[in-house]
């Protein structure tokens, strides 16, 4: 077991009618006005928009809005954001949404405590420790950014995705009604579930030290999540469910399934923010797409974890050499991800790549990392390729 800092300072309201506490949640955070930001239309539809609204409203909280966040969402927009945050003074954002809604907000967060391109955080030219705070009510269950110190985005003029961690970044605080969710649609309900068995399995799959307790939590949260996206498949409005999937959200990447891990693996999250930036593709679908040929890729190197996830996750059979278990493993998991409608390779994922196209994508994926990438088994350029054609 590594040594290891575990920060998670937001303040999570859970449950039924949480969105009710918004605005005295707000008004602990002294500001002087906010930015509600949003996606598409599924909030606005819904009628959470308008509820916050008036809530904020009756408080005398000044408040602007800008929705329009798309997924893999888009400089362009975190662009427009600053400049409307910086003409009204504000202070303080309200992400309503998902992952790309929250990540966007967490972007102009930076962009308005920090002079200069923003953009620059995320392309690696500079660092900083300032980002105006960030609120989250939260309305699908994925990419755990509602607790977690990242924020990814998509520069559209490039189509590179890359992602920007500081620990100022983490949300103040994060409502989370699971009955929000209730309105997704299927596919995204599946991404949401793969994202979360991804943000668990990055930290599991690790070369070195591992800690038992880590491994009994992230075996955990993968079981519910395994156990209840298929109940929601069938259920969507079972609250229960939503709200198990909901919370292994939070706890699969606030870094509480890495304590006492020192190197997380994140190679397959490398490989689909390539695909994501360049097709944008669903960030769930295209990190099922790929971990199946990243798994038999390099499991015979990491064979003690890919059993034990075996045997503990998916419940195979503790029958035959290690190598044949961890084989089993990858299936099971494959045919979960078949099963709530996720593609398990690049072609399912619905691109047809040429070889020429991968190599880019490996380009990209070298460029983002520095060379190298991934615990499990450290993969270079040529490894990536490999794995872009499996
Ligand atoms: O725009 P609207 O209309 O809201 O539709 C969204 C969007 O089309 C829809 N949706 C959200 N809540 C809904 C709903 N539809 C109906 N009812 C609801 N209640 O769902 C679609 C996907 O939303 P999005 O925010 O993109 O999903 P997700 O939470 O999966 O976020 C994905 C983004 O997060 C990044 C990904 O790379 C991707 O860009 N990630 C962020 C991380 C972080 N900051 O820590 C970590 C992750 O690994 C991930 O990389
Ligand atoms: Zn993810």
């Amino acid at each position: 077991m590594y040594n290891f800092e575990y920060y998670t300072p937001t303040f999570i309201e859970f449950g039924k009618k949480s969105e009710e506490k918004v605005a005295q949640l707000i008004k602990a955070q002294n500001c002087k006005k906010v930015l509600i930001h949003y996606g598409g239309h599924s909030a606005k539809k819904s009628g959470l928009i308008d509820k916050i609204e008036k809530l904020l409203t009756e408080e005398n909280i000044p408040y602007v809005e800008l929705g329009g966040v798309v997924p893999n969402p888009r400089l362009s927009l975190v662009y427009k954001g600053i400049e409307l945050a910086k003409k009204e003074n504000v202070d303080f954002i309200l992400a309503v949404g998902g992952g790309s809604v929250i990540d966007s907000a967490k972007a102009i967060g930076y962009g308005i405590a920090n002079e200069g391109d923003v953009w620059d955080f995320y392309a690696q030219k500079r660092v900083t420790d300032k980002c105006v705070p960030v609120g989250v009510v939260l309305t699908i269950a994925a990419a755990g950014s509602e607790m977690s110190n990242s924020s990814v985005i998509t520069n559209d003029e490039t189509g590179l995705k890359r992602s920007y961690h500081t620990e100022i970044s983490r949300p103040r605080f994060a409502i989370m009604n699971p009955e929000f969710t209730m309105t997704l649609p299927e596919y995204q309900t599946a991404c949401g579930c793969t994202d979360i068995m991804m943000h668990t399995m990055e930290r599991y799959f690790t070369a070195g030290e591992t800690m038992e307790l880590t491994d009994k939590i992230a075996e955990s949260v993968m079981q519910i999540v395994l156990k209840n996206a298929p109940i929601l498949l069938e259920q969507p409005d079972n609250y229960e469910a939503r709200a198990e999937v909901m919370w292994a959200g939070s706890l699969s990447h606030n870094g509480l399934t890495g304590c006492g891990i020192k190197n997380k693996d994140f190679a397959t999250h490398m490989l689909e923010h390539e695909l994501g930036g360049v097709y944008d593709v669903a960030h769930g679908a295209g990190l099922a797409a790929v971990w199946g040929s990243w798994a038999r890729y390099v499991y015979k190197e990491c064979l003690g974890r890919f059993k034990k996830f075996a045997i503990n996750v998916m419940n195979v059979e503790e029958v035959g050499s290690d190598e044949e278990i961890a084989l089993k493993g990858i299936e099971a998991m494959e045919k979960f991800y078949h099963s709530i409608g996720m593609p398990t390779s690049i072609k399912e994922l619905g691109l047809d790549l040429t070889d020429a196209d991968i190599e880019k994508l490996a380009d990209q994926c070298c460029d983002a990392c520095g060379g190298h990438k991934g615990s499990a088994k450290v993969l270079y350029r040529e490894d990536i390729v490999k794995i872009y054609k499996m």
